[in-house]
């Protein structure tokens, strides 16, 4: 799959390119980042450079799309990342994160949106998956508001370097009602 965009005129997604590593580097030293997602921490310029030129690159390729998620009416500066990680027979999970002063302002409701819409479109997918570490409700609140079902926590279902942490699961099918 060639890597494409997508907008609502709001928000542009479009895939990170070497151009993007300093914007990543600065995004990934937040805190919150480094507390909910599994970026390394510490996160390092060579993180970046690994993150665009092997996930991202090679993901387009294998059903894993990455899109930075630009803010239009800011000259399209970087503010957050999304993406989706292929699972097997028409499946993925999605993942995001918002640099601070990008947040709460409906900016990744607006991403979720696209990349839903993207992911049940022309990728043909007919389930999408959340995770997110035990007690990150912004990261809940914005799934719970696209439409996902949150149905659970998988008990130590998360490992992050050496530590196991619980596991918030949610799905959104093709089937539900959004
Ligand atoms: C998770 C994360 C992306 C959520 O960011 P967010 O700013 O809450 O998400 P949104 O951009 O969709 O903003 C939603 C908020 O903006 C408000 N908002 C303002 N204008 C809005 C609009 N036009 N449309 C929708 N929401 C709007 C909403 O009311 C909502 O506020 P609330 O949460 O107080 O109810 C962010 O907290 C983050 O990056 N955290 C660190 C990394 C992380 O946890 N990633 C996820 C790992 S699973």
């Amino acid at each position: 799959m060639e890597p494409f965009d997508l907008s609502d005129g709001t928000v542009l997604l479009r895939t990170p390119g070497a151009e993007d590593v300093d914007a990543i580097v600065a995004a990934c030293q937040d805190p919150d980042i480094q507390e909910w997602t599994t970026v390394p921490t510490p996160y390092r310029y060579e993180h970046a450079v690994g993150f665009v030129h092997d996930v991202v690159a090679g993901g387009w390729g294998t059903g894993s799309p990455t899109w930075a998620i630009r803010e239009v009416a800011d000259g399209e500066r970087l503010v957050g990342m999304i993406g989706l990680t292929a699972q097997p027979v028409r499946s993925a999970e999605i993942g995001w994160w918002l640099v601070p002063d990008a947040r709460g302002r409906g900016l990744m409701g607006r991403s979720v949106e696209l990349v839903v819409t993207a992911a049940f479109g022309r990728l043909g997918l007919d389930r999408i998956e959340w995770r997110a570490f035990a007690g990150n409700e912004s990261s809940r609140a914005v799934a719970e508001r696209a439409g996902f079902t949150v149905e659970g926590c998988i008990r130590g279902g998360a490992v992050t370097g050496d530590t196991r942490r619980d596991d918030w699961v949610g799905t959104l099918l093709t089937t539900d009602r959004r």
